[in-house]
């Protein structure tokens, strides 16, 4: 019994995959990547901080040992991600006095960026996220130097690119609190318009970092159905769900115990299991992306055991969270369990 077993004729099931794993180090993770999922994204070996450091130097060793994993595993090869304010060289946006380039220029460097990097995996990476996390939850286009050198301009222009590079390429606006109405209506927006425009835009993208208390479900199912309503497909592509309060960032708490207590509240660690009410709330949206198995082509969870996730150390550093479908033995969630069993 595994995961794609069950689910695998509804969409596929993926899985964001490290270094350690693509590489074959972690032989234990690899197991359960070759037995649950088919289709694989790369967490962080193709974002332009790492694929291209330099203006002119790239650096492929991860990203072609991860696409050759795909590849030896029969995978459906997602490449994450071509577009993003984070993860971004300082190059990309900047001349060597840290002043902005021209438009021109930022152009310039968008197309060589994305033509080198989509060209090189042609035909082996089947899907992108062209542009990652451009909406802020008011509906407004998020102040990244793409914006303030390009505007609006920036998303269709990618997708131009990347569309050009890799014709047979599936192409993804990604982003996250993608429940929220003011984020749902403007990225409905964007992508009807570039569809008007004749521009090859796939799938949306919903992240689907999730927490006890966030997002609504309901919410969510409505972004799901405006989303689709747009004639691309729906993607869950980086779901966990912390089992952890929110803790802000910027949480300015004097007394150091109160703040270790507000990070983690739990004397002991949870069990490996989670909650009851984990659990349920995971089968909850499980259920509800097979629902909507029409629209929903791909549900990709953010890593493969707990303590791999990058929610130990997200919003606030060192916390031991319990966010994905596997613990930290390599043993399936209780939801999971009963889910495969059953079949
Ligand atoms: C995260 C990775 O999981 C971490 O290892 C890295 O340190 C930071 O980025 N949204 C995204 C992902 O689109 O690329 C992020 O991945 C998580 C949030």
């Amino acid at each position: 019994p595994s995961l794609k077993k069950v689910v695998g004729d509804k969409f596929h099931i993926g899985v964001a995959i490290n270094t350690a794993q693509s590489s074959g180090r972690d032989a234990k993770s690899v197991q359960l990547i070759k037995k649950h999922f088919n289709s694989v994204v790369a967490e962080n070996c193709m974002k332009s901080a790492v694929i291209h450091p330099e203006e002119n130097r790239y650096n492929f060793s991860q990203a072609d040992e991860f696409v050759k994993f795909g590849e030896d595993n029969d995978m459906f090869i997602i490449g994450h991600c071509l577009m993003w304010h984070s993860q971004l060289p300082r190059w990309f946006c900047t001349d060597s006095e840290g002043k902005n380039v021209s438009p021109e220029v930022l152009k310039q460097r968008m197309k060589d960026h994305i033509y080198t990097v989509v060209g090189r995996y042609k035909g082996r990476v089947k899907g992108w996220d062209v542009v990652n996390e451009a909406i802020i939850e008011d509906g407004s286009y998020r102040k990244t130097k793409f914006y303030e050198i390009l505007g609006e301009e920036f998303i269709p222009l990618a997708f131009q690119y990347a569309h050009e590079a890799d014709p047979d390429a599936e192409l993804y606006y990604n982003d996250y609190g993608m429940n929220v109405e003011g984020r749902r209506n403007t990225v409905v927006k964007i992508v009807k318009d570039m569809k008007e425009k004749g521009l090859r835009v796939d799938a949306i993208g919903m992240q689907g970092h999730m927490g006890m208390d966030y997002p609504d479900m309901k919410e969510f199912e409505e972004s799901i159905l405006a989303f689709a309503s747009t004639g691309a497909k729906v993607m869950i592509t980086e779901w966990d769900m912390s089992a952890l309060p929110t803790a802000k960032r910027s949480a300015n708490i004097s007394d150091t115990v109160a703040y270790r207590k507000m990070l983690n509240p739990y004397p002991e660690a949870l069990p490996d299991n989670v909650s009851e009410e984990w659990n349920a709330r995971m089968t909850d949206f499980l259920n509800l992306f097979m629902k909507h198995s029409d629209v929903i082509t791909r549900v990709t969870a953010w890593g493969v055991i707990d303590g791999d996730s990058w929610k130990n150390d997200f919003p606030v550093r060192g916390r031991r969270d319990y966010p994905l479908l596997f613990d930290r033995n390599y043993q399936p969630k209780p939801f999971v369990k009963e889910l495969i069993e059953k079949k």
